[in-house]
């Protein structure tokens, strides 16, 4: 029985239902040329071949995406919103870099009015570009985290996001304190933690700006929330990495300041993990937290090569997503995060096929923030998120795509490989979210 709000798209379908890392390419996914994805409610109700499907429904209303691809909403699993401004910021890496530019930028966040601006323009800009999830760092002001909540709960986006936490190593206008932090989390945790699509996340900026006692209230905070995130930076740049090791001279690497404060647990999200050793690999294997691999901020503040296989490896697993860590990073696009990952991976002689990249930016994130019962493939019940790309969508893809039909393995690995490598926003032609059209490329 078809309810009338239920209705169906028509296209080419992509998923993603097991981990390409670790079986071959083509039980990981499912590829329908001609599919349809059956909506109600914001949630998906079916989901196969068109020809099979259409005679259980045929009263619904269909909506053809023809020639276009639809995959999963892509999901950044980190990025600052307070960064947006300062995107392509010249010549430093990641202290200076700071010093610089984003805490200046950070400090125009006390005014709710300038956070609410800013939040806008950076949640349209992620719809714009296919992202449908995000985990945002914000700034230590508690109007910028709450206005953040409040515009992504006003799109129904799905969100992980929480007050920024710093009491050293910051301009003194940026500092709180233990207590501050403490009240100011507890407060937005109990205004916004599952509620709609948004979820908290405890974030204390890294170790460089946060006491120990700073961190100890983090650590509070999470035994008092366990079902709370915890999403912090983690062995990014080597500078960073020798002010870690002075400032905790009795922590034997950057990941034990983490570990001592109850922080490296499987809500945990750490940022860049760079320049880890072969035991913190293990202990982050074994502590179930997730990576988030952020290849164009990694590149542009120039702190070095992530080792993917390593953490996809089957010694030590680690469940990793892909992020675009604006404002370090240079891109929203997720498709051009995808391509600057496997250019990473090139440089360090390793591999990332299409099937790897794609899957990282959506059901591998989608599971390593646990978030997988919700989002990250078209499984029944599963959140209608979902991105429609054009594999044709500029003169140079076009001529590079000749054929506007995909219809062999073989030409969808093409397809996806031009899309990472070629593609950005000009290939997102529209962006659904819980079932709704969010994004659209003619509307700008
Ligand atoms: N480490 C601590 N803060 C930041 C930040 O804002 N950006 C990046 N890339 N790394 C950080
Ligand atoms: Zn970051």
């Amino acid at each position: 029985m078809a309810d009338s709000d239920m209705y169906g798209i028509r296209s080419a379908f992509l998923d993603f239902i097991d981990d390409p890392f670790r079986v071959a390419a083509s039980p990981s996914y499912r590829f329908f040329e001609d599919g349809l994805l059956v909506v109600s409610e914001g949630k998906i109700e079916a989901f196969g071949s068109y020809q099979r499907l259409r005679s259980h429904y045929p009263d619904i209303p269909i909506i053809s995406h023809p020639h276009r691809l639809i995959l999963p909403g892509f999901i950044d699993t980190h990025i600052h919103y307070p960064q947006t401004e300062i995107i392509a910021s010249y010549g430093e890496q990641l202290l200076e870099w700071l010093d610089r530019y984003a805490f200046p930028a950070e400090q125009q966040f006390r005014d709710p009015d300038h956070a609410r601006r800013v939040a806008s323009f950076f949640l349209d800009e992620l719809l714009r570009n296919g992202t449908t999830t995000a985990v945002v760092m914000t700034t230590i002001f508690p109007e910028s985290a709450t206005v953040f909540f409040e515009e992504a709960q006003r799109r129904n986006m799905r969100a992980i996001a929480g007050l920024m936490m710093m009491d050293r190593n910051a301009p003194e206008e940026l500092l709180d304190t233990p207590q501050l932090a403490y009240d100011r989390n507890k407060k937005l945790i109990e205004t916004w933690h599952n509620i709609d699509r948004l979820n908290y996340a405890i974030t204390p900026r890294f170790a460089i700006t946060s006491t120990p006692e700073q961190l100890e209230v983090a650590g509070q905070l999470k035994r008092e929330y366990t079902d709370a995130y915890v999403h912090t930076h983690l062995s990014e740049n080597c500078e960073e990495l020798k002010t870690v090791s002075r400032l905790f001279p009795e922590s034997r690497d950057y990941l034990e300041v983490y570990e001592k404060f109850g922080l490296a647990g499987d809500r945990s999200i750490f940022a860049h993990c760079i320049h880890l050793n072969d035991s913190e690999f293990r202990r982050l294997s074994e502590s179930g937290a997730a990576i988030a691999f952020c290849p164009t901020s990694n590149l542009f503040i120039g702190s070095g090569l992530f080792n993917l296989e390593k953490a996809k490896s089957t010694s030590n697993p680690i469940p990793v997503g892909l992020a675009t860590d604006v404002g370090g990073g240079t891109s929203f696009s997720m498709l051009k995060t995808m391509g600057t990952a496997y250019q990473v991976a090139q440089l360090r002689g390793q591999n990332l096929s299409p099937w790897q990249a794609f899957y990282l930016a959506t059901l591998g994130a989608a599971k390593a923030l646990h978030l997988d019962h919700y989002i990250g493939n078209f499984d029944i019940g599963k959140e209608a998120d979902f991105v429609v790309l054009d594999w044709r969508s500029t003169p140079g893809m076009k001529f590079r795509n000749p054929r506007d039909e995909i219809e062999s393995p073989e030409e969808l690995a093409d397809v996806l490989f031009s899309l990472m490598i070629l593609g950005c926003d000009r290939a997102v032609d529209a962006t659904y979210i819980a079932g709704e059209l969010a994004g659209d490329r003619d509307l700008g």
